[in-house]
């Protein structure tokens, strides 16, 4: 599915909306270059999850971890700094296998190892300043069922 948007307060909302669909154990990668909007879109994601606090890029921390609606929690992960994820796959990997855990993963080539075949993939591209367009593909049935639902 291709959706776009036209501006950062769009990509929040969509986040938002995608956020809202969630059960826990999922695991969302987002792929694109510096600046094409995953860690908005993840701040967009934690509206819909409930979340009040202020969601930063974990690019520093690598990952950063917070409580949400229903018993939730939003795992956010940043590999951008990272050649050999070393400890950190063993905790993204913990993440993505616990069923209260929403998993986001930013930069994921350290990770490819660890990610399972089933996620949502979503890939950020951005043609002018304000725009994105974004291609959601859904791995797997449930991600069908929950792409299905945005439609
Ligand atoms: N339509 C849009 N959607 C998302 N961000 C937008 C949009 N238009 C402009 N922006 C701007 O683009 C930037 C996106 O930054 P963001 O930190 O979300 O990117 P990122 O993909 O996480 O980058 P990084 O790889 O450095 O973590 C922000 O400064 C935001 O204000
Ligand atoms: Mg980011």
């Amino acid at each position: 599915m291709i959706i776009e948007v036209h501006s950062e307060e769009a990509m929040k909302l969509l986040g938002g909306r995608i956020g809202q669909l969630l059960h826990g154990g999922e695991l969302i990668e987002l792929i694109g270059d510096v600046g094409a909007g995953k860690t908005t879109f993840t701040k967009g994601l934690a509206t819909g999850l409930t979340i009040d606090e202020d969601v930063q890029s974990p690019s520093f921390t690598i990952s950063r971890l917070y409580e949400a609606r229903d018993d939730l929690r939003l795992a956010h992960y940043d590999f951008y700094r990272l050649s050999d994820a070393g400890i950190m796959a063993h905790e993204l990997s913990e993440s993505i296998h616990d069923p209260q855990m929403i998993t986001v993963v930013e930069w994921a080539d350290a990770v490819a190892h660890v990610l399972p075949k089933e996620r949502l993939q979503i890939r950020l591209v951005s043609p002018s300043i304000a725009d994105r367009t974004l291609e959601i593909t859904p791995l797997g049935e449930r991600y069908k069922t929950l792409v299905g639902a945005l439609a």
